[in-house]
């Protein structure tokens, strides 16, 4: 009988830091039969207080060291950060034509389908909301909704920290910034969390909102996506692997991981 040979491929997703996790968490739960690497940025986060060139020229160093890795096998990309998607994947996909580059984007079109006021709030990193491609996104739906921005300073350091005063400090902040919550004519019924740490603040943040309040993330439609992008897609009897790495302290993506996605695994530390 003829023997299957099934090439070890894997998928390369990265972040400013443990925030793709939250993309991570449900690819492994989209995509049960691949391999995943996972870099975090973390020598070089926060992303969404820099400025754009910086960004870009970090999401090229991280990509092109997952593709140099010829081990690694990476057969796709997924940008698991609003802020370096806005800053980096038009220019990484021409960069690599052949190679399929998922980014992540703030869920304004979902958040539409669910608001009921027709007030949606947007938190997310600075760097997103004054990138170009999210202001093209915001003027896209601009007449379907009133969409109120908020930029994090702080948070996604916060959380990759576990720092949960801060968090719960800046959770209440910025809430609060935005206006009135709730069900009511005026009020923000629903929360898009436009960065891929906040979904790790979720417990702060609904009981801010309210019970009625929705928070959208984009966890599973970047799964499908990702998903539905992929040539060559793993057998079902292959085991899943995941391999972690970090350009910063491997401590703090390590107990992020086990925290979050009950993964307990090594993590390699990065430097270039
Ligand atoms: N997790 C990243 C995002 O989705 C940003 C965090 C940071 O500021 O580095 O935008």
């Amino acid at each position: 009988m003829a023997e299957r040979y099934q090439v070890k491929h894997s998928i390369g997703v990265f972040d400013s830091g443990a925030g793709g996790l939250s993309i991570l968490k449900a690819l492994r739960a989209e995509l049960l039969h691949e391999n995943f690497i996972y870099v975090a940025d973390s020598g070089f986060a926060p992303y969404g207080e820099r400025d754009a060139g910086f960004v870009l020229a970090r999401a090229r160093a991280v990509s092109q060291h997952m593709l140099d890795a010829p081990h690694l096998a990476v057969q796709a990309l997924v940008i698991a950060c609003n802020t370096a998607t806005a800053a980096a994947i038009h220019l990484l996909r021409k960069d690599h034509p052949e190679l399929p580059i998922i980014g992540v984007e703030p869920a304004l079109k979902p958040a539409i389908a669910l608001s009921q006021t027709r007030r949606i709030g947007v938190m997310a990193t600075r760097g997103t909301l004054n990138s170009q491609k999210f202001r093209a996104l915001l003027a896209g739906v601009a007449d379907q909704a009133q969409f109120v921005c908020q930029p994090c300073d702080g948070l996604a350091d916060a959380i990759e920290r576990d720092d949960v005063e801060k968090i719960i400090g800046l959770c209440h902040q910025y809430t609060g910034e935005m206006g009135q919550f709730g069900g009511q004519a005026g009020a923000i019924d629903t929360l898009i969390l436009g960065c891929t740490h906040y979904p790790f603040a979720r417990q702060h943040l609904q009981p801010l909102g309210g019970p009625g309040v929705r928070l959208v993330d984009t966890g599973g439609p970047v799964a499908r996506q990702t998903r539905r992008m992929l040539t060559n897609p793993a057998l079902a009897a292959t085991p899943s692997q995941c391999r972690l790495f970090s350009t910063g302290d491997p401590q703090l993506l390590q107990s992020a991981a086990k925290r979050w996605l009950g993964l307990d695994v090594p993590v390699q530390r990065l430097q270039f």
